[in-house]
């Protein structure tokens, strides 16, 4: 029979690499979609087969981290044998705004998911989407023992879901496992993440369909892994004799400049000539450095990084050349079912 798995985050970046991870696999994947005024399943519609051909093994429910009663009856209803709790505010600049929202999805949700799954006894197993944003202001290299000074509502809110998992564990004897994952990117990332904002306007700017590109602070330094590679350290996270918490990262920091200069490289531009600060995206308070040491995730899950920086900076940059490509020639067309 083949095996369960619930996500929530589904309609994420990475959500989206993890249920193509585990339909490989054979698994059932049943996912948490959340009502929006518009469509937001764009990420894994090529996956999705409608229940009506009898071949679906992916499926979707409405519900949302901030309804523990429609979670519990998802989880009954499911019976899966692993949960990926991904869905969360995950916009760091944002959560500073929006504070409360952000420590009730990404902090409580996490507990209300947990919750949920014991109180359904269906036996599972379940990942927490722990970040290296909790670690703040601690100086690099950060590992599984390093303190956390989380420094935005966001990073408060994971470090609240982290200890949840961990206290899961220890009350409850649930297999719950963190994944601390550090900066992970691809062409499917959000567009208002550093990343992804440059490298959409590195196509533009090519194209000649835009002038500028405005950022905040070019000198924080992150280690930016690749985000197909870090599904795969999820799903080898729930399948250890034991529960645990797991570093994820390249180990390699570059700063948001150089991200900026290689991308521009990429299409021969030179970056000084386009791109301009605005305050706007500056934070209240930053974290200025984060690198990760994986020694645990590659000792003990035989988990590594494959593809480093200029790689990333690359396949982003190609890929917005191509999406962009597409849309101007009217390739892209959504197809209902
Ligand atoms: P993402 O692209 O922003 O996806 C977030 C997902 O959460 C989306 O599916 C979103 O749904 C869903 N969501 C938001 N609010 C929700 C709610 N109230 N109820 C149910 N679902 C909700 O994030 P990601 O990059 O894939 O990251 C996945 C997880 O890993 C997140 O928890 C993130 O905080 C964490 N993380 C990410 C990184 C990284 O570098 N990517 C690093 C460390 C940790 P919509 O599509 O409807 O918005
Ligand atoms: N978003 C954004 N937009 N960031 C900018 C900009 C800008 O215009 N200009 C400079 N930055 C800087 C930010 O100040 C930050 O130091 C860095 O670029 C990275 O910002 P993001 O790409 O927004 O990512 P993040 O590091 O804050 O958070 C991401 O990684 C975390 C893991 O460390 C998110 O995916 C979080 O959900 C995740 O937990």
């Amino acid at each position: 029979m083949s095996r369960v798995a619930l996500i929530s985050g589904i309609t994420g970046q990475d959500g989206s690499y993890l249920s193509e991870f585990l339909l490989d696999k054979g698994y059932t994947v049943h996912g948490i979609k959340r009502r929006a005024s518009t469509f937001n399943t764009e990420r894994i519609d090529h996956v999705d087969v409608h229940p009506r051909s009898g071949d679906a093994r992916l499926f979707l429910h409405y519900s949302d981290l901030s309804d523990p009663a429609s979670l519990t009856a998802l989880i009954r209803d499911i019976r899966p044998h692993e949960i990926y709790n991904l869905g969360a505010q995950s916009h760091v600049r944002v959560s500073f705004d929006i504070p409360g929202y952000t420590a009730d999805v990404t902090g409580l949700g996490a507990l209300r998911m947990m919750e949920a799954a014991r109180s359904a006894d269906v036996g599972c197993r379940f990942y927490q989407a722990s970040s290296s944003e909790m670690f703040g202001s601690t100086p690099p290299p950060q590992r599984e023992e390093t303190p956390f000074h989380p420094r935005s509502p966001y990073a408060c809110a994971k470090v609240y879901a982290y200890w949840s998992a961990v206290n899961y564990r220890e009350s409850w004897n649930m297999f719950c496992a963190n994944g601390i994952l550090f900066n992970h990117e691809s062409p499917r990332r959000g567009e208002n993440f550093v990343t992804r904002k440059i490298t959409r306007a590195v196509a533009r700017i090519e194209a000649g369909i835009q002038d500028k590109l405005y950022l905040g602070n070019l000198d924080a330094v992150r280690d930016w892994g690749y985000a197909p590679e870090y599904v795969e350290a999820m799903w080898l996270a729930l399948q250890q004799d034991s529960p645990d918490d797991y570093v994820v990262a390249t180990g390699e920091g570059h700063t948001v400049r150089e991200f900026v200069e290689a991308a521009f490289d990429r299409v021969g531009l030179d970056w000084q000539r386009y791109v301009e600060l605005d305050p706007a995206y500056f934070r209240p308070a930053e974290v200025d450095a984060l690198i990760g040491d994986y020694s645990k995730a590659r000792r003990t899950l035989g988990w590594a990084p494959k593809t480093l920086f200029s790689d990333l900076v690359r396949i982003m940059v190609d890929a917005d050349r191509q999406l962009l490509e597409d849309e101007r020639m009217g390739r892209l067309v959504r197809v209902d079912r």
